[in-house]
């Protein structure tokens, strides 16, 4: 079997280790020859690659590894470049979901103002990264799961049209998860869904077991009861308070609309009032990510390298990521997979705009992704992603035009907001905390 050379971008990501973890333990199906990290902040990648180095060595001392931050070396001779940057890093994403909240808005990492803002930053990041592994290794696919997805996938579109780049999601597969848990499947993979929509904001239509059941009913029923939480006593980490509540509050979307199953991300939509009144304004999702998530990967990280080698319990190994080893086999062997991506929707969703980027099954394969018609929507949910496709677009307008006036009116049209003169006071403190990291706005 052929052996592949993997790049990590984003090194120094709290998702490295275990995605590196998670590498190592697919060899059977996904041989490696290479696994390489690349950062472009080289104290932040130093600490995750000494760990990566000694796991590496202890578990598969035959893989090559090297960190590098000079993209010539770090793009050279790779096959997939796996791609999680956050332009800004915590401390501009802390401002994305403060500014906002200041106004009573909604401050989301992906959702609303925060998420435009994020948008404007990862843009230029991932156009950046796409052109080195377009230089020093033009056929290698990149794996992206840079947020914001939608828009990431909006510029690329655009300002890319031909690379190989396939933004996805882990959201849509978590859920699966959950779900399969809930109905007592050992994998998601014995699902087969229908799901439309845009990232962060899409629905199942349709899941059924193999045998062709319909398992809807079932799911429903535990949805409305307690959401997608499968079992009380797997959140009695105080770290994951926040995602427990989210994953609850699907319940309270089916109880007001039945017909399918929705993305989480929809409550930022739909009960922005509730969002921002359960919102602490001093203290958001960054600080709970910030004290702990990045605070145990990078304390673990230290002690693997204090002690020589890796304790197996140090880590969260990315079990959900083995969706991105799902679809480099995918590419590599051929194999028509279906999987949820996000794709120019060219029809998939017949009542809708075509350019859109949608995220839909699609059939993976050598030659990228194919989306599988999911036919017309019904007018609610049409509606509410003709308003935020229209948001992603007019910030990729924004930013390649460089017009405020764009950006004003993403930021108008964005469900969470109430007001256009609420819309040009959060843009206008977005403009001043992002200099450096946006284009100039005129
Ligand atoms: P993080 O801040 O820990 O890591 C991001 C890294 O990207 C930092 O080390 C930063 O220096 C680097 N970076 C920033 N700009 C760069 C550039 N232009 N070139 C190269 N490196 C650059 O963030 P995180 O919380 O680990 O999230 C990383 C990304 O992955 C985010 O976009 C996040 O939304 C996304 N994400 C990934 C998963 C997953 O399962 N892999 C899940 C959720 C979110
Ligand atoms: C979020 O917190 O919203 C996501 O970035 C995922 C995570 O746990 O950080």
């Amino acid at each position: 079997m052929k052996k592949y050379s993997v790049l990590i971008v984003g090194g120094g990501s709290t998702y490295t280790p275990g995605m590196v973890l998670m590498l190592l333990s697919q060899l059977d199906r996904f041989p490696l020859r290479k696994i390489k990290l690349y950062d472009n902040d080289p104290e932040r990648q130093e600490v995750i690659a000494r760990a990566c180095e000694i796991i590496i060595h202890e578990k598969a001392p035959e893989i090559e590894f090297l960190a590098s931050t000079n993209p010539e070396e770090a793009y050279t001779d790779i096959d997939f470049a796996m791609a999680q940057i956050r332009v800004g890093k915590y401390a501009m994403r802390e401002l994305d979901e403060k500014i906002p909240l200041k106004y009573d808005v909604v401050g989301q990492e992906t959702c609303g103002p925060g998420g435009i803002a994020y948008g404007m930053r990862s843009i230029g990041g991932i156009l950046e990264n796409l052109d080195y592994m377009e230089k020093y290794s033009p056929n290698a696919w990149m794996l992206n799961y840079s947020n914001p997805a939608a828009i990431v996938a909006e510029a690329t579109r655009r300002l890319r049209p031909n690379s190989k780049i396939i933004n996805i999601c882990d959201m849509p597969i978590e859920l699966e998860n959950h779900m399969a848990t809930i109905l007592g499947l050992k994998s998601r993979k014995e699902m087969d869904v229908r799901y439309f929509g845009l990232n962060h904001f899409g629905w199942w239509t349709e899941i059924h077991d193999k045998a062709g059941n319909d398992l809807m009913p079932r799911l429903k029923e535990h949805v409305r009861k307690y959401g997608y939480v499968e079992d009380e006593s797997l959140y009695t980490d105080p770290k994951r308070d926040s995602w427990h509540a989210t994953y609850q509050k699907a319940r309270d979307i089916l109880e007001l609309d039945d017909a399918y199953l929705p993305n989480t991300y929809l409550k930022y939509y739909l009960f922005q009032d509730y969002v921002v009144k359960h919102s602490d304004k001093n203290y958001t999702r960054t600080n709970e990510v910030m004290d702990g998530r990045e605070k145990d990967v990078f304390t673990a990280c230290r002690k693997v390298a204090e002690d020589g080698h890796c304790h197996d319990d140090l880590f969260d190994v990315d079990n959900h990521a083995t969706f991105i080893v799902d679809l480099a086999t995918g590419i590599a062997n051929n194999t028509h997979e279906r999987m949820l991506l996000i794709t120019e929707n060219k029809g998939a969703i017949a009542n809708f705009d075509p350019t859109a980027m949608v995220e839909v099954p699609c059939l993976v394969g050598k030659n990228g992704i194919e989306p599988l018609a999911m036919g017309e929507i019904p007018q609610f949910q049409k509606g509410l992603m003709e308003q935020q496709v229209s948001v992603e677009k007019l910030v990729v307008d924004a930013w390649i035009t460089g017009s405020y006036h764009k950006l004003w009116q993403a930021l108008t049209l964005s469900k969470t907001v109430p007001s256009a003169t609420v819309a040009k006071q959060i843009l206008d403190e977005l403009i001043e905390a992002n200099k450096g990291y946006w284009p100039e706005l005129k």
